[in-house]
């Protein structure tokens, strides 16, 4: 299939578009390199440089035709988020409406899109199912359920076949791609940080949390695993269909077991001060992923989390000043 991969200079994007790649899909990147890297777009994969913003950027690009489009692009913090709403609705709701009308023209019939389990909030029902209901305590959750409602909707009303991929923690790399944000937010690359010594502790932001320890709990997936997913979700969708499904490992790791973990996989002693809750972040995060295993057959290979960790490790220490 000839696919464009929106946000494919990104951590994600990028691991989804090499894996693309090398199923011999024809991939198209398009990144407007604000977070991304042009050193993370995969071999064999051509990058268009713009942003979802530009409306008539996204037409020509669309224009070109494609046979799907897996879209990555998006403001992903929700600390930030709860800092400029506007900013988050902007680039996430108002990016993927020239997206959506874009493909509408050309009459692009597939996608897939990143969503994230901060739709949920803070859940009655741990695992959480897709059955739960929504309801984001934070303008990121909001603006990328707007999108899933909005994906629904052209579903409906054009015949799109559309997936929903509702990521839990992200974590790992893959191969010679990895994670490397600017500002740094994410707990597995910030300890991995203070192993390294490039940072001097990790604040663990709440202790006073309801759960075993009292700091928060997150279910990890390992990027090559949730990257996998993407295919599955592309090959699977049917016309007029969209399917909403969560991607995590179905257990939860609280902050402390996280660090613990990690001086384990590096053997470096990692200092830790406690601070206050971070504002917009839920208590835990666990998902259900049953249905995606019953519909699709999606396994993960590396449910881990040292294995995760690990691979963070190596690919920090391989890249130490990460694509600069
Ligand atoms: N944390 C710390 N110290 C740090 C960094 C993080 O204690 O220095 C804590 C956070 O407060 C949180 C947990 O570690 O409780 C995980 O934090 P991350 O920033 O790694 O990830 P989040 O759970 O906040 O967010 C991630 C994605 C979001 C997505 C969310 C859904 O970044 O895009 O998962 O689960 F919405």
């Amino acid at each position: 299939m000839k696919l464009l991969v929106t946000g494919g200079a990104g951590y994600v994007g990028s691991v989804v578009a090499s894996q693309l790649v090398e199923a011999g899909h024809e991939t198209v990147v398009l990144d407007d390199l604000s977070k991304g890297h042009k050193e993370a777009v995969p071999e064999g994969a051509r990058l268009v440089e713009g942003s979802l913003l530009d409306e008539a950027f996204v037409r020509e690009t669309l224009a070109r035709g494609f046979d799907g489009v897996l879209h990555f692009a998006a403001l992903s913090l929700v600390a930030e988020s709860v800092e400029e709403p506007e900013r988050y609705y902007r680039n996430n709701v108002g990016g993927a409406l020239n997206l959506l009308g874009a493909m509408g023209e050309a009459g692009v019939g597939r996608l897939v899109f990143s969503s994230t389990a901060a739709v949920y909030g803070e859940p009655g029902e741990v695992p959480i199912p897709e059955t739960a209901p929504t309801g984001p305590t934070n303008p990121y959750g909001s603006s990328k359920l707007a999108v899933d409602r909005l994906i629904g909707h052209v579903a409906e009303a054009r015949g799109l076949a559309a997936t929903s991929l509702r990521y839990f923690n992200v974590a790992g790399a893959s191969g010679r791609f990895g994670e490397d944000h600017h500002p740094e937010t994410h707990l597995i690359p910030i300890v991995l940080q203070a192993a390294a010594g490039t940072r001097e502790s990790v604040k663990i932001f709440g202790t006073d949390y309801p759960t075993r320890d009292g700091t928060a709990v997150r279910d990890y997936v390992h990027i090559e695993d949730l990257g996998r997913a993407h295919q599955l979700a592309l090959e699977a969708s049917e016309p007029g269909e969209h399917r909403v499904y969560n991607l995590g490992n179905g257990s939860g790791f609280s902050v402390l077991q996280v660090v613990e973990a990690a001086r384990s996989v590096t053997g470096e002693d990692i200092r830790t001060e406690e601070a206050p809750r971070r504002a917009g972040d839920p208590p835990e995060l666990v998902a259900s992923s049953d249905a995606i295993r019953a519909d699709l057959g999606w396994r993960p290979e590396k449910p881990g989390l040292e294995a995760m960790i690990s691979d963070a490790w190596a690919w920090m220490q391989e890249h130490p000043d990460g694509y600069e």
